[in-house]
Parts: structure tokens; C-alpha cells; sequence
């Protein structure tokens, strides 16, 4: 009798022959500039820790103290009895630095994007996304069960055309339009201005993800929506504690009604524990850290230009980034699994990113920046790539 999970295997063995099998790498450090892997120093071009604060001492301080004062597990969902004042204070301060009037949070980025979109529209709406965003988006799609949309990248003109044609024949239903405002395998930045003249002469919501662009882009590094001041046209503002505000999490900025109706609605709020003490506490302690070292927005953008420059004089195919992600674009998935484990052989730890995260034939580098990279170690990376270039 065959086994009926045997298409485990046999599907392992698919994505080896298409280069396309991934494996977890455990580090056996922190997620600074140099980490160690297997026993080997590394420089680490692939993290989202993109301000160095994950392990910021005062952040971690902010950790313990809390896990001090507050414990651990959070014990139930915040509807139930989870919900402690270090949350507000988070929703308080992330609306602030969004420049809205409140803030929900979530138990991850991911889960803001899923609870959000599926709490917003439903099978007789429409969702409006553009073809290069994060899975999470896509994901909340699917689950909302709204008709989906999908545009061209940045495609604005194309957008208005299908939301226009939608419009046409669902005058009072509800369309949301999506967008990450930084695209977090490409790197560049979501048109939002456009964006949002569209999403206002349809009727449309728009929700922008900014994952990417909080603590890196805008002033003080409170995001694109900031840097475009268009805090008052983007209606839903979403973004994650976990990358450049080195903690964990994500949240929903907005109106007070839209996070009342999100602490009602959003199936990943109402079901899910809350987030733990600490991990809250170091999300603040991020935050004051923006305030405090305001440079670190602009050093991490300044890493980011200058890794590109370099790499474009190699001759490598860098797109010129607009936040801290600098793609190598290289094609094919095998191309890219070996110049990264060449790389890796040079003392340089930088992913491989294949289908399905991005589309055939666009198998790319993603390096990541960080404001706590020096000189020294962007220089040893740049080296790296110097004896692979092509
Ligand atoms: C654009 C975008 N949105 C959402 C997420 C999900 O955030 P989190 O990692 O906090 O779940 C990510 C991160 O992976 C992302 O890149």
C-alpha cells in the first residue's frame, strides 16, 4: 500500500531539481552586521534589522525589564484578558509616528495584513493590488474572498482602467486598493500620490504596507506616506515591528473608527493572543530610539546608495534602491543559489531569492543594509562580489 503522504518527498525532490528547495539556516549569534554561522564570522547582508536596533542594548534593556515586570506569554487573546497598558502606549506611540489618530496591533505583520483586508472587503468587493506585493497582501486577498484585481507594477494608468471598469457595474460596493510602499524584493517605492488621486475619484480605500519604508524612509523615518505628507489621503496604514524597529509585530494606523471596527472585525485581532510584554516594551524602546539617534534613517539609505553604486561598477545588474534593499538581479534560480553560496565561501551571507517569491527568470540577490554596518564591512562585501563579478 503507498504511503499517502509519499508526495512529500516526491515534491522535495522536484524543487531540488529546479534549484528551488530552501533550508533553514541557524545562526549562532545576533542579527548585528557580522554573525556566525557553522563557526565562520560572516558578514550579513540579509537582514531586515535595518536601524542595528534588534540588539540595541537599550532595547534589549527594555526587553528584560518588562519581562520583568510583566511576565512572558500575554495568556489570552487582548479581548479576552491580554491585553496589558504597555499596548496602548504602542498603539499610542505608532499612531503618533504615522500621524494618525490610532493605531491596532497585531501579532505580526503578517497577520495585520490578513486581518485587515479580509475585515475590510468581502466576496461582493474588490481588492486592487499590484502584481509585485507581499505575500501577506496576497494572502488577505484570498481570504477576504473579494474579487481580485491585480496590476502591473506601479501600473497606475492600468489600475484606473480596471478600477474603472468595476466601478461601472458595482456603484455600492466597496474597492480597496493595495500596495506595499516599499516593494520588499525590488526596493523601489509605490507611486503613492497617484495612488491615492486614483483610489479618491473611484471610491476606493487605500491601504499602503509599510513595512519596508517605517524607520527608513520619510522623516524621522516615519515612513513613505510621511515622506509624500499624505497622511491624510492614505486612510489604512499598515506596518510591522520587526524589521527596522527590531522587535516584533505588526499594526494598522488609522482613524479611530477604522482600528474600533479592526478590534471588532479582524478575525487574526479577536483570535489571537496578544503580544508579549517584552516584545511591546522593545518596540518602544525602538521608537525612542528614532527620536533620540535621529541619523539612522538616513545612514541606512546612504548604505544602501553607495552598496549600489559599487555594485554597479562591477558590472552587476544592482536596481537603485529607495530604502535599504538593494536587489542583484542575476535570472535564473541556479545562477543565483551559486553566486550566493559563492559569496557565502567569501565570508558573505546574502540570500538567494527564486520563484515563487518573485516571477521565473528574475532570480535575484537581496542584499539588505543596515545603519550599523561600517565602512569595514561594506567593504568586505563589495571585495566579495569583486571576485564573483561577472
Ligand atoms: C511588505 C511586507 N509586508 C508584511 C510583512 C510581514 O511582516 P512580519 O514579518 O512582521 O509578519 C513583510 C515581511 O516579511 C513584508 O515584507
Amino acid at each position: 500500500m503507498t504511503d499517502p503522504l509519499d508526495f512529500l518527498d516526491e515534491e522535495l525532490a522536484g524543487l531540488d531539481a529546479a534549484s528551488l528547495r530552501r533550508r533553514v539556516r541557524s545562526l549562532s549569534s545576533a542579527q548585528d552586521p557580522e554573525v556566525v554561522l557553522d563557526g565562520r564570522r560572516l558578514v550579513l547582508l540579509a537582514s531586515n534589522n535595518y536601524l542595528g536596533l534588534a540588539n540595541h542594548p537599550r532595547v534589549v534593556a527594555a526587553a528584560k525589564q518588562a519581562a520583568d515586570e510583566w511576565g512572558v506569554g500575554a495568556g489570552s487573546a487582548r479581548l479576552i484578558s491580554g491585553g496589558v497598558t504597555l499596548h496602548d502606549e504602542l498603539e499610542r506611540r505608532l499612531a503618533e509616528l504615522k500621524g494618525q489618530a490610532d493605531a491596532v496591533l497585531f501579532s505580526s505583520g503578517y497577520l495585520a495584513n490578513l486581518g485587515t483586508i479580509s475585515a475590510l472587503v468581502g466576496p461582493a468587493d474588490a481588492v486592487f493590488s499590484d502584481e509585485l506585493n507581499h505575500a501577506s497582501i496576497i494572502d488577505g486577498c484570498r481570504l477576504s474572498r473579494a474579487g481580485v484585481h491585480v496590476y502591473p507594477h506601479r501600473d497606475v494608468d492600468q489600475l484606473e482602467k480596471l478600477l474603472s471598469d468595476w466601478r461601472r457595474d458595482h456603484a455600492g460596493d466597496r474597492a480597496l486598493v493595495v500596495t506595499d510602499s516599499v516593494f520588499s524584493m525590488d526596493g523601489d517605492l509605490a507611486p503613492l500620490p497617484d495612488l491615492a488621486d486614483v483610489c479618491e475619484a473611484y471610491r476606493a480605500i487605500l491601504m499602503v504596507d509599510e513595512a519596508h519604508a517605517t524607520g527608513v524612509v520619510g522623516p524621522e523615518g516615519r515612513g513613505a506616506v510621511a515622506h509624500f505628507r499624505m497622511e491624510d489621503r492614505v486612510p489604512v496604514v499598515m506596518g510591522t515591528l520587526s524589521k527596522a524597529l527590531g522587535s516584533a509585530g505588526g499594526f494598522v494606523a488609522g482613524s479611530a473608527s477604522l482600528c474600533d471596527y479592526l478590534r471588532n472585525r479582524a478575525r487574526a485581532f479577536i483570535f489571537d493572543t496578544a503580544m508579549p510584554a517584552p516584545v511591546a516594551a522593545a518596540a518602544l524602546a525602538a521608537l525612542d530610539l528614532l527620536t533620540l539617534e535621529p541619523g539612522r534613517p538616513e545612514r541606512v539609505r546612504d548604505r544602501a546608495l553607495r552598496l549600489h553604486d559599487e555594485l554597479r561598477l562591477l558590472g552587476y545588474e544592482a536596481l537603485a534602491p529607495d530604502a535599504a534593499v538593494v536587489p542583484v538581479m542575476v535570472g535564473e534560480a541556479q545562477v543565483a543559489v551559486d553566486l550566493a553560496a559563492r559569496l557565502l565561501d567569501l565570508g558573505v551571507l546574502v540570500p538567494a531569492i527564486r520563484p515563487p517569491t518573485v516571477a521565473p527568470g528574475t532570480s535575484r540577490l537581496r542584499c539588505t543594509v543596515m545603519a550599523s554596518h561600517t565602512d569595514d564591512h561594506l567593504r568586505r562585501a563589495v571585495d566579495a562580489f569583486a571576485a564573483c563579478a561577472p
